[in-house]
């Protein structure tokens, strides 16, 4: 039986007609994911912290002629992450196809040197944040009948790269979140995938970008010898979203380079 087609492009490699929320939108892989969503054809809506930067880049996808809306909203605070998932839900009339969780941060210190506090800090931001707006938005991604949930966590999580042991522990929390959404949620059509990437140029990556002796570690240890872009990111993000990625769920694809399947 012949595809439905969307501008010359079978429906299977198109996101047209359908709505995305990616939290952290302004910067490095969250703006590549906004960008690449819209450009596939799905209608977004973003947040972040900083109401004139997302101003800026909300004024920029207009000219692009994209469809991204957005609210400030700090995701580490229960009211705001409310707050979101109700001005999503109005935006798209309570229907979600695509959740993509991007926010993420990081201190990088020996485990010694860590605070509570930062331990707070890291575990919320990387993990609770993450667990409680999917919470908040699996109604409206139910009632889209089709949707697909996408986590970004880090090959932090999967290998010990020596970046902070309690983001690592975070995101090794995020890769198996995963497994248990995309089995849980399976029955509502819901399917659940997540994105480790290595070390990508944003301005989150810059202190390890600046650090010889991880730059050298880094550049042996990966097969391709290089840093990512947030390109590269974003089409992996984009791709699990594809009504063509139908039958994937609860993996965690790690776009690194080949670092984590070296051996020696
Ligand atoms: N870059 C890498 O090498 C790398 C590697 C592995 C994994 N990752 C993961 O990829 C994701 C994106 O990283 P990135 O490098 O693109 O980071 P980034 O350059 O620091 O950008 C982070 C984005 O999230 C927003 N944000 C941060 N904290 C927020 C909060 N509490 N509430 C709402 N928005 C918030 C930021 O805007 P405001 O600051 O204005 O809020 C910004 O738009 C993270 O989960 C990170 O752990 C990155």
């Amino acid at each position: 039986m012949a595809e439905a087609s969307v501008g010359g492009r079978s429906s299977r490699w198109s996101l047209q007609g359908m709505t995305a929320l990616v939290t952290g939108g302004t910067k490095g892989i969250g703006y590549g994911i906004v960008e690449e969503l819209a450009e596939l054809g799905a209608c977004v809506y973003t947040c972040s912290r900083n109401k004139a930067e997302l101003n800026e880049c909300l004024q920029q996808w207009a000219i692009k002629g994209f469809q991204v809306t957005g609210s400030v909203c700090d995701i580490v605070s229960s009211t705001q992450r409310n707050d979101l998932i109700t001005k999503v839900s109005s935006v798209f009339n309570g229907k979600l196809n695509i959740l993509v969780n991007n926010v993420g941060a990081n201190l990088w210190k020996p485990t010694l040197e860590f605070t509570e506090e930062d331990f707070s800090f890291l575990v919320s931001t990387n993990l609770e944040s993450a667990y409680h707006i999917t919470q908040l938005a699996h109604p409206l991604l139910k009632a889209s009948q089709a949707a697909s949930i996408v986590f970004i966590s880090s090959i932090a999580g999967v290998v010990s790269i020596n970046i902070g042991s309690i983001y690592g522990a975070a995101k090794g929390a995020i890769n198996h979140l995963t497994k248990n959404l995309a089995c849980e949620w399976a029955k509502d059509n819901i399917r659940t995938n997540c994105v480790a990437p290595g070390t990508i140029k944003t301005p989150l990556a810059e202190p390890y970008l600046k650090d010889e002796t991880f730059v050298e570690k880094y550049m042996r240890r990966t097969p391709l010898g290089r840093f990512g872009e947030v390109k590269e990111v974003s089409s992996t993000v984009a791709f699990l979203c594809l009504p063509a990625a139908s039958y994937i769920t609860g993996q965690t694809i790690c776009v690194d380079g080949g670092l984590t399947v070296l051996g020696f």
